[in-house]
């Protein structure tokens, strides 16, 4: 893991381009975070309790957030994937859950991939992404018992707010979330594909 001027180098003798800071910055992000500072909010994503601009339950300001993806391949070869774009105004120096591995990912070829969204800390504090891999380890719990018992159990009563994407190593998947929505959407190579927003969606 790494991090400041280690990771700067790092990328640098891996042959990555280096590019400024501003190359990351968009009029739409930087709206929504300007708009954040003057209402002096934190942001989480995929919220919408307080929604405050009109029809769309998600609101507009919470939906640019954390991206995450699990796969399953042809060997058995299980990986997840967790940005880190989760929340906005956020206090600087935070570190949240997604790079954190066992809080906001986690790959194990012998059980699950996960990857989450939601109160950073919260995950944090859960190891939500381990625990279900650890649930279903030495729990022996299916996929969907142990997604359901982070999402809706320890998280909800940590007062956390979000879901996760996970696969197993058999090919299930789970989608859990306790917020008003999550973009969310998987698809298997024979042909399934689903996506969703809202719960009942
Ligand atoms: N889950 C993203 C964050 O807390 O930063």
């Amino acid at each position: 893991m790494f991090i400041g001027a280690g990771a700067e180098d790092f990328a640098a003798a891996q042959g990555l381009e280096p590019v400024a800071a501003d190359f990351f910055s968009t009029p739409e992000r930087r709206e929504q975070l300007e708009r954040a500072l003057n209402s002096d909010e934190m942001l989480l994503d995929h919220d919408g309790a307080a929604n405050s601009h009109g029809e769309d339950p998600l609101d507009p300001d919470r939906k640019f957030g954390t991206v995450g993806a699990v796969a399953l391949d042809v060997h058995g070869n299980l990986a997840a994937a967790t940005s880190t774009g989760g929340m906005t105004n956020k206090q600087v120096g935070r570190v949240g859950d997604s790079p954190l591995a066992g809080a906001g990912c986690y790959a194990n070829n012998a059980t699950v991939a996960v990857s989450c969204t939601g109160t950073g800390e919260v995950f944090i504090r859960t190891l939500a992404a381990y625990d279900v891999s650890a649930q279903m380890e030495y729990g022996g719990r299916s996929l969907q018992q142990a997604t359901a018992s982070v999402i809706h159990d320890k998280v909800q009563e940590l007062g956390g707010s979000g879901g996760l994407i996970a696969v197993d190593a058999h090919g299930n998947v789970a989608l859990p979330f306790n917020s008003e929505g999550m973009y969310r959407g998987f698809a298997r190579v024979e042909g399934d594909i689903e996506v969703a927003i809202y719960r009942d969606s």
